[in-house]
């Protein structure tokens, strides 16, 4: 099916069972552990061997030699199999950096060898007796010195984007900003590690995995393999939280493959939480400089947004300068961004990717520049709204509800109680509140399903999208349900296999719309089906109360199945609405925070997120995905920092002690709102993405409520109470 006109009124409008208030439909499975991840399938019939990872220990340079003798000799083991043995391997399309063979080293905790045991403990005791010898090369490490190296560092001269004359407009405008931000590396961290089963069959190869992506991973596993494509099946049905960070293969995968085939035996390989930070990828730090220009009365004639960012060789930059094309108006407008070569892991996708670090400094900026202009931020930004995209005034936003969640945000947080900087004080608390725009845009891609009637009146729907922890199982089942007309306990939902219709999977927050609307032809095309062979006129057909109606004739869906069942199967596509209408999710974000007055220490006391995304399949999952996301905006603004060691070139705190997320006890009361909003262009659905539209603006509310509190303008995440004690009253 091609969704290329805005949608009119469809099944799914009928809401009685999309857009409710459904609980997992996999949250028993879940809590009582019988949801099976990537470790842990077992098969009695299979003789399971464990691998365990070597990672590299230089950054930059080859491998000379690996000596394996003392390992293979060890209690238990079966084999060592090493990057010099397999020999260079052809890099999937997706990976910047490769995961294993060869001799070249491109990034610290590169994976050189695994060893495969009969145990896990006796493999891991083996992995330390391998001797690897490296001829080290000198690397690029500092972000900074790399972008000076590189000349100077002024993208400007060759924007990303631009519209009318921005130097001349900054210079005569009345009230200016010129100020960097710096965002660090950052680490997705989530709960799973990175983990694979491979059990080979002859020439083909079943993997379980856990992958956001199952096509992705399955085409360049076979690419890095050698194999074609058909002899590679994934499985990845339950995942522990990937953020982005399972979006691409990893190594896990190939390390799995290599060793299952080399011991003749399955093999499981789970990188350990220590090898995770190097050995895969991370958010890149950024360095942002944002310029606005305003007249007095806090109308933007100006604004540049320029971000550097470092990557491999062959990487991307951090598109940290998105939203800024987007979000406020001005007619004179630019942003640029720059990459440095560093020979650090790999920078990619994580939850955001873009918006997340670009509005951490944008959402700063534009709170000094309220206060320059003597403004309220929410009246800055309101005043500044846009409902075109400001760099093509031709184009619309399908919808822009910014102003409306900034507003009932206001009225919800109490906003009017908001005081001058550094005046609130409760004991040795100093209290402020802040707000931040949220802005993400939403994206589409292609995703198909196959939806099954049987003869008991079952629909199960088959597609290889992947439920992340977001909610896929309970949406597609929801999706189903009101299509076919039947009650939630009738839909079975099976995902992540990679013998299913190919889906969008789960990344850049399209996955609840995109799945969703292949899950909506499929049922199109099962709905014809059962209308044909009931000789039903499939465009007077309603679907209701597990039947089929027509006029005055009623079937139940159980019947018409018959003994040999319905299949219906689409991929649902997308025609030119994302480039006529600019779609975008909208939303604002207020924080409280106390500071202890004599320690620096940032508390954050309560959060409000107020949402417009198009229409909300399920404001549980929803909720969760959103709040899951401020927590993660925390996380970003107080604590998360991947240390980069710029002699040696990694990541020195690369471990979950080191590497400081935030816990229960860091997050107070979080409220979250949703606008009531459909949105004809995004799909029939009617429904956006959620899960990354919660994290952006975040950590940009929590700095400027920290500013509130106490006076002190931090531009530098994270921020830590180092940043701050120099700025608080000298007396407590
Ligand atoms: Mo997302 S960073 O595309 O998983």
């Amino acid at each position: 099916m091609q969704f290329d006109k805005p949608a009119t009124t469809n099944p799914i409008d009928r809401l009685k069972v999309v857009g409710k208030p459904i609980h997992r439909i996999d949250g028993e499975l879940k809590t009582t552990g019988r949801a099976i991840y990537a470790y842990e399938w077992h098969d009695p019939n299979m003789r399971y061997a464990y691998g365990y990872p070597v990672g590299s220990a230089i950054a930059k340079g080859h491998v000379t030699s690996i000596d394996s003798v003392a390992a293979n000799n060890a209690p238990g083991v079966l084999g060592v199999v090493t990057t010099l043995d397999v020999g260079d391997l052809q890099k999937g399309k997706l990976n910047t950096a490769k995961l294993f063979g060869g001799s070249e080293i491109q990034h610290y905790h590169q994976a050189v060898a695994v060893v495969v045991a009969e145990t896990f403990e006796q493999a891991r005791a083996a992995a330390h007796l391998v001797q690897v010898e490296y001829a080290p090369e000198k690397g690029r490490f500092d972000l900074r010195v790399e972008l000076v190296n590189a000349g100077a560092p002024d993208p400007s001269t060759e924007p990303e984007s631009s519209a009318g004359d921005f130097q001349t407009a900054f210079a005569a405008a009345p009230v200016t900003l010129d100020a960097e931000y710096t965002t660090p590396d950052q680490s997705h961290s989530m709960m799973e590690p990175h983990a694979s089963i491979a059990a080979w069959n002859g020439d083909e190869v079943t993997i379980w995995t856990s992958s956001q992506m199952i096509d992705w991973w399955r085409t360049d596993l076979a690419t890095t393999l050698g194999v074609d494509k058909e002899k590679v099946h994934l499985m990845s049905p339950f995942i522990g939280g990937g953020f982005g960070g399972k979006l691409f293969l990893r190594a896990d995968a190939v390390l799995a493959a290599f060793a299952a085939k080399s011991v003749g035996r399955p093999v499981k390989v789970a990188l350990p939480r220590p090898m995770m930070m190097n050995n895969t990828t991370h958010r890149p730090a950024t360095i942002q400089r944002i310029r606005i220009g305003a007249e007095k009365d806090g109308r933007i004639t100006a604004i540049a947004h320029e971000s550097w960012s470092g990557d491999l060789l062959g990487g991307g930059p951090e598109t940290a300068v998105m939203q800024t094309r987007l979000l406020y108006a001005g007619a004179n407008r630019m942003t640029a961004m720059k990459l440095a070569v560093l020979d650090l892991p790999e920078g990619n996708a994580m939850r955001a990717p873009g918006e997340a670090p670009g509005l951490m400094a944008l959402e700063i900026a534009i709170d000094e520049m309220a206060e320059t202009l003597g403004m309220d931020p929410i009246a800055f930004r309101i005043t500044n709204d846009t409902q075109v995209d400001p760099e093509n005034p031709e184009r619309p936003f399908s919808q822009r509800d910014l102003i409306g969640c900034l507003k009932l945000g206001a009225t919800k947080f109490g906003w009017d109680e908001r005081e001058k900087p550094a005046t609130r004080r409760e004991g040795d608390w100093m209290i402020g509140i802040g707000v931040a725009a949220a802005f993400r845009n939403n994206l589409v891609m292609p995703s198909g399903a196959r939806v099954k009637l049987d003869r008991n009146g079952v629909v199960t729907v088959e597609t290889d999208m992947t439920d992340i922890g977001t909610g896929s199982y309970t949406i597609i089942a929801q999706t189903a349900a009101e299509m076919m007309g039947v009650a939630m306990d009738k839909v079975a939902v099976h995902l992540g296999d990679s013998r299913f219709p190919v889906s969008a999977g789960s990344g850049g927050q399209f996955g609840a719309n995109s799945a969703t609307s292949g899950v909506y032809a499929a049922c199109v095309k099962l709905r014809e089906a059962v209308a044909s062979k009931l000789g039903f006129n499939s465009a007077d057909v309603v679907f209701d109360n597990g039947e089929a109606r027509s006029g005055n004739r009623v079937i139940a869906l159980a019947e018409a199945a018959g003994e040999d069942g319905l299949v219906g199967e689409d991929t649902m596509e997308w025609g030119d609405l994302t480039k006529t209408h600019q779609q975008s999710t909208f939303g604002a974000h207020f924080v409280e925070v106390g500071v202890d007055i004599a320690t620096g220490e940032t508390r954050i006391r309560r959060m409000l997120a107020v949402c417009a995304a198009g229409r909300i399949l399920n404001p549980i999952t929803a909720r969760s995905q959103v709040i899951g996301a401020m927590t993660m905006g925390a996380g970003g603004a107080l604590s998360e920092e991947l240390a980069v060691d710029t002699r040696h070139g990694f990541f020195v705190n690369h471990d979950l002690a080191g590497y400081e997320v935030p816990v229960h006890a860091d997050i107070p009361h979080q409220e979250v709102i949703f606008m009531d909003e459909t949105d004809p262009y995004s799909s029939p659905m009617k429904a956006k993405g959620i899960g990354e539209l919660g994290l952006c603006g975040v950590s940009a509310a929590i700095a400027n409520a920290i500013y509130n509190a106490t006076g002190v303008r931090v531009r530098h995440y994270p921020i830590t109470l180092d940043k701050l004690i120099g700025g608080l009253p000298e007396v407590a």
